[in-house]
């Protein structure tokens, strides 16, 4: 069985607790050789390694991917190769890769693993919307296993974009699509402002990290 299909079983593993509680699966995820992956990341740092590095048509903030896990950078870059995310740049830059590159590549953005803190430390109060998310995503924005993204402190104009792709189709991740497709244009405002407003574990990739690795 590929690396990949261990990957989706995870993914479905997931999907059958939704509603219920969101139980951490422990499957093999394989490690990524950072080292290789620099030499492939090199050209990803125009646009991610640039703080604030503005998208055009429409203009929201490139987003932060140092921070993020390996796996879920490796579960990203397979959706925008496969067309479940779309957007011309990002298809274009992962179709470049094959998947030994996207597990390095992904290695390399991540940088050393982010893990949850034992107890949150939330900035501020949560919106009402929040109370579903905070089991994957953490009270503080910090993913609670590496399947799920951190939010905390990404760009808030990202965080709504990527959240109206859910909910309106551009993006085609099943369990997202079930949770934005319930929040109204103000609850995604309000969750994107909450989040990005959390203790940063996310940042630009740090261009001092290209070739060290
Ligand atoms: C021209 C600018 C640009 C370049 C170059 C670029 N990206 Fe991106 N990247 C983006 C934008 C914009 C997005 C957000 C797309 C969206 O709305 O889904 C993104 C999204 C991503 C994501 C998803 C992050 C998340 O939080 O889900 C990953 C992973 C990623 N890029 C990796 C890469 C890699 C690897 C490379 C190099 C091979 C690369 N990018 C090159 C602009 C760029
Ligand atoms: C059952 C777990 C689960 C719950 C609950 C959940 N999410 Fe997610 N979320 C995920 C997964 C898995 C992904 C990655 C999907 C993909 O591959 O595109 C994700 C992706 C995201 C992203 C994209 C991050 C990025 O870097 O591109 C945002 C934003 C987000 N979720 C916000 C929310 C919000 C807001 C809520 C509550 C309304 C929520 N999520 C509820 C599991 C969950």
């Amino acid at each position: 069985m590929s690396k990949f299909s261990v990957a989706r079983l995870g993914v479905l593993a997931v999907l059958s607790f939704v509603g219920l509680v969101a139980a951490p699966t422990s499957h093999a995820q394989a490690t990524g050789d950072a080292a290789r992956g620099a030499n492939i990341g090199y050209t990803c740092l125009g646009c991610h390694g640039i703080p604030n590095y503005k998208n055009a048509y429409p203009v929201y903030r490139v987003p932060k991917l140092h921070g993020q896990s390996a796996e879920y950078l490796v579960s990203a870059l397979q959706a925008y190769r496969s067309g479940e995310r779309s957007h011309g740049t990002m298809h274009a830059n992962a179709s470049s890769l094959d998947d030994r590159d996207i597990l390095d590549v992904a290695a390399y953005l991540a940088g050393p693993a982010v893990k949850p803190p034992a107890e949150a430390k939330p900035v501020g109060t949560p919106p009402a919307a929040a109370a579903v998310c905070v089991s994957c995503h953490g009270t503080d924005g910090i993913g609670i296993t590496p399947q799920y993204p951190s939010l905390a402190g990404q760009y808030d104009d990202y965080l709504i974009r990527a959240l109206t792709d859910y909910k309106k189709g551009g993006r085609k991740n099943a369990i997202m699509a079930g949770f934005a497709g319930q929040l109204t244009a103000a609850d995604i405002e309000q969750l994107a402002a909450y989040y990005s407003k959390q203790r940063s574990v996310l940042s630009s990739v740090p261009k001092a990290s290209f070739g060290k690795r």
